[in-house]
């Protein structure tokens, strides 16, 4: 039985079975995999200690559904992921070991960890398999061909396999060979947590109830603008914080001290004010913020008004009136989406912004509202102040939820055959 966290069902009114029919792709339901070499793309792109162990398995757990189907209907389930961007040549740092490990212990089986992903000692142990086992490659971004899409690399990994499924939404959005290129040798089907994070993301936008607000912070505007520019048409309110607010405040002309700001974002960010005025949509921009010389746990933290930016400081947290202004348009919100902290939030002194907007939409969730989370950091966030399990669905996917909600195609999705 999922939890209302991770079962879309829950989240909407619109029923089950016409959310999936926002994703017009086969999955391993239409296909026969008993006895097959099944090739599962997975995102196990996790963060990890210094010592290497995993220190965050939700990306592993969301594929177990996946992977339990696979078992369960007798497949060879040869799993390859990535993790970090160790630039095409082996890393020690970067081995999947932990990862093995991790998941071997989640599915209660064997996982056989290999060293390589596409050698004739992986081909010896993969032509061994027997149905219900689980073999993992080596992370796939050891070889220079995987980031560009190189067809070689990509034929020698589909020679491995007899079906690809595609289960990594967090990578959806690369076009690398072991997502699209892939799939031009392999009949090619999506596994669950990319179906269930696409239809989810695609019936937000789709039908969400009013009043629709979005939440957005982290660093960077460029990353997000794609996402403000659709958003601008569909929700109610935009509550902005984190370092990409202050190239907002500065091209509202402001003074932003020391603060992040993207210089070369300034024109679009002034189109993006221009058309939320046109559309009628409330643009919030911070009033106070928390502020220091630098960004330390040392630093002397001072609240100031966005209209009195000393020039020797920058803007590390959403102040206390605007916490308290966004509390009060998020607890009229039906729908939440929340992209991105509003502060340093790994440092005290400048979370309590993330800290209390991420209780808000917790309560909000509480009182009937839905509440979809994206991007690994707003995940994190949640998990420091224990929220993790108070909203309605917390996507694994960072870049690719926000290419789903600006309404752009995800190569990995593309080249899944049509239902
Ligand atoms: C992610 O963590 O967003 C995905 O695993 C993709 O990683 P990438 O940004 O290194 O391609």
């Amino acid at each position: 039985m999922e939890d209302r966290k991770t079962d879309p069902s829950l989240l909407f009114s619109t029923p089950e079975a016409e959310r999936r029919s926002l994703f017009a792709k086969k999955t391993v339901r239409d296909v026969n995999v008993s006895g097959k070499r099944t090739l599962v793309r997975v995102d196990f792109n996790v963060p990890e200690d210094d010592q290497g162990n995993v220190l965050d398995n939700t990306r592993i757990e969301a594929t177990l559904p996946t992977i339990d189907y696979l078992i369960n209907h007798q497949a060879k389930v040869i799993l390859v992921s990535h993790l970090g961007r160790p630039g095409g040549k082996f890393d020690r740092r970067y081995c999947l070991d932990s990862v093995a490990r991790e998941l071997s212990k989640l599915i209660s089986r064997p996982v056989k960890k290999m060293d390589k992903t596409v050698t004739s000692e992986v081909s010896q142990a993969v032509s061994e398999m027997k149905n219900g086992e689980v073999l993992l490659l080596e992370n796939v971004r050891f070889n220079p061909g995987e980031l560009s899409n190189d067809q070689e690399f990509a034929k020698k990994l589909a020679g491995l396999a007899d079906i690809f499924v595609n289960d990594a939404f967090g990578t959806a959005h690369r076009k690398h060979a072991s997502v699209v290129g892939i799939a031009e040798y392999l009949p090619t089907v999506s596994g669950f947590l990319l179906e269930k994070e696409v239809s989810t993301l695609t019936s937000l936008i789709k039908n969400p109830a009013h009043p629709f607000i979005a939440i957005l912070g982290g660093n960077k505007i460029s990353d997000k603008i794609g996402v403000i520019d659709r958003f601008l048409d569909i929700v109610d309110g935009i509550l902005t914080g984190g370092g990409m607010c202050f190239t907002f405040l500065r091209a509202k002309g402001m003074s932003v001290g020391k603060s992040l700001l993207e210089a070369n974002q300034l024109e679009l960010a002034a189109k993006m004010l221009k058309k939320a005025e046109r559309n009628g949509v409330s643009f919030y921009l911070p009033a106070d913020v928390v502020a220091a010389e630098q960004i330390s746990s040392q630093a002397k933290a001072i609240v100031t008004t966005v209209d009195k930016f000393p020039s020797n400081l920058m803007g590390l947290d959403i102040g206390p009136s605007t916490i308290e202004i966004y509390r009060q348009v998020i607890a009229r919100a039906r729908t939440i989406f929340w992209n991105g902290p509003l502060g340093v939030f790994e440092i005290d002194s400048f979370a309590q912004g993330t800290k209390e907007i991420a209780q808000a939409i917790a309560n909000q969730t509480k009182h009937g509202a839905v509440s979809i989370i994206g991007g690994g950091d707003s995940d994190a966030a949640l998990k420091k102040f224990d929220l993790e399990d108070q909203v309605s669905f917390v996507s694994t996917g960072g870049g690719a939820s926000l290419k789903v909600l600006e309404g752009t195609s995800l190569p990995g999705v593309e080249v899944i055959a049509d239902k």
